[in-house]
């Protein structure tokens, strides 16, 4: 019970971060501060998650559905910011972001879905949900940033 409503909530967060996020920018280096901002955030609290599900800080089940809940509709904020001619400036977005689209939009779903249960393994308040999670959405950042992001 509680993990569906916990599913339906990561749902209309992620409906509300799309119509939220689907604004324009003034300026390329508005976006890139924009989508930066949102990683930002989004390692901030999905660092602690990995902490707690690795052994590397204690768990708290309350701050970890926390995080969870901020990740969910956070990692639906960073792409509407990837607008073309902003992949120069101070920004470490490669190229291929838009040469390969597809691909980089298909990295970015695939994350989401995973930061979306990740979240709600968290609401279940069982550390090991939230190592089995963790251990599947973490590899999701890295791929992308291996593929997508320069050093
Ligand atoms: C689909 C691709 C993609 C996925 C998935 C992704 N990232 Fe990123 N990330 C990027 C790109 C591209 C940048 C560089 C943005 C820029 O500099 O304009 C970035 C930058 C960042 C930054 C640096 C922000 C700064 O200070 O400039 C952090 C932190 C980060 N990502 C965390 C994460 C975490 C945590 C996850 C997984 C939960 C994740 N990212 C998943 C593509 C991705």
């Amino acid at each position: 019970m509680k993990f569906a409503a916990t599913l339906a909530l990561a749902a209309a967060a992620a409906t509300l971060a799309a119509s939220a996020s689907a604004q324009s920018f003034q300026k390329p280096e508005d976006a890139i501060k924009y989508r930066r901002s949102a990683f930002t955030l989004l390692g901030a609290h999905f660092g602690p998650l990995g902490a707690m599900a690795n052994g590397r800080m204690p768990y708290d089940a309350q701050a970890a559905a926390r995080h969870g809940e901020v990740i969910a509709l956070v990692s639906h904020l960073p792409y509407t910011a990837f607008v073309p001619g902003t992949d120069k400036g101070e920004t470490r977005a490669r190229p291929e972001i838009w040469s390969e689209n597809a691909k980089f939009k298909a990295a970015a779903e695939k994350m989401q879905s995973e930061v979306g249960k990740l979240a709600a393994a968290a609401k279940t308040g069982n550390l090991d949900n939230l190592k089995e999670a963790f251990r599947s959405a973490g590899p999701t950042c890295k791929a992308c940033h291996d593929d997508f992001r320069k050093d």
